[in-house]
């Protein structure tokens, strides 16, 4: 049995390898977090091998077919396996993505995965998003208004204040920025994150939506807001090509301009 071993410090043991029988040229090797809270055992690295000459070519595909023909205890999220869904995003090569888009052969070597870092963990590539939900709640993200509905039509918006949108709307909240974000590691309870403080600006943004002031005044916070050092890491990671670091420095000009 191939075993692979681990930096010293790392608390992740080596687990069980699958073997494939299959020439090497067309192998690949996927070391997969593996950790299950009703079993009592501390976590471990399982190795599967993979003959890719019968297997899609994303990680996704992989999961799927360790789960259908070798180990059917490998739990992961996944639905719309085309990256509009965000539920299989975790942490491919040491990179937070998203398993369905990203393309094993865009990963040198052995293929590690684990699950999206600093989450607490369900069991296996599965992490506990409770606490990320309710930030994201806690930023109310729905348009809010004074003002009467027009009637008969709905509330309208110009090209260019729709377009304002663009490069926000689009987020996923796959949380893959949050959980590569330093601040957000050490300061998740109190400090709201990329993914979070990007959609808060995605609704200040948004021409039609009344309550810019009162969503400034719930952000204004030396911990919701302000434990962004502008790292980077977030727009780095993002699967989808945003940019959380520019709606974070978006949402404290604002807050300046108002002074
Ligand atoms: Fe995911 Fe990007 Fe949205 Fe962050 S900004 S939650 S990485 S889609
Ligand atoms: Fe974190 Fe991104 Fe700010 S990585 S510190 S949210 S720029
Ligand atoms: Fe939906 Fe990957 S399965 S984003």
């Amino acid at each position: 049995m191939a075993e692979f071993s681990l930096p010293a410090n790392s608390k992740v043991s080596t687990g069980k390898t699958w073997r494939a029988a299959s020439d090497a040229k067309s192998l690949r090797r996927f070391r997969v977090y593996r950790w299950n809270p009703d079993d009592g055992r501390t976590p471990r690295l399982d190795t599967y091998e993979i003959n890719m000459s019968e297997c899609g070519p994303m990680v996704l595909d992989v999961l799927i077919k360790i789960k259908n023909e070798i180990d059917p205890t490998v739990t992961f999220r996944r639905s719309c396996r085309e990256g509009v869904c965000g539920s299989c995003a975790m942490n491919i090569g040491g990179t937070n993505t998203l398993a369905c888009i990203r393309h094993c052969d865009d990963v040198q070597g052995d293929v590690a995965i684990y699950p999206l870092p600093h989450m607490p963990v369900v069991k296996d590539l599965v992490p506990d998003l409770t606490q990320f939900y309710a930030q994201y709640a806690s930023i109310e993200p729905w348009l809010q208004t004074r003002s009467a509905a027009p009637t008969g039509r709905e509330r309208l918006q110009s090209e260019g204040d729709r377009q304002k949108l663009d490069g926000y709307y689009e987020c996923i909240l796959c949380a893959c920025c949050s959980t590569a974000c330093p601040s957000y590691w050490w300061n998740s309870d109190r400090y709201l994150g990329p993914a979070v403080l990007l959609q808060a600006w995605r609704w200040i943004a948004d021409s039609r939506d009344e309550m810019t002031g009162e969503r400034l005044d719930a952000l204004e916070d030396p911990f919701r807001l302000y434990r962004c050092h502008t790292i980077m890491n977030c727009t780095k990671t993002c699967p989808k090509g945003l940019n959380p670091a520019k709606a974070i420095a978006e949402i404290k000009k604002l807050i300046v301009a108002r002074l």
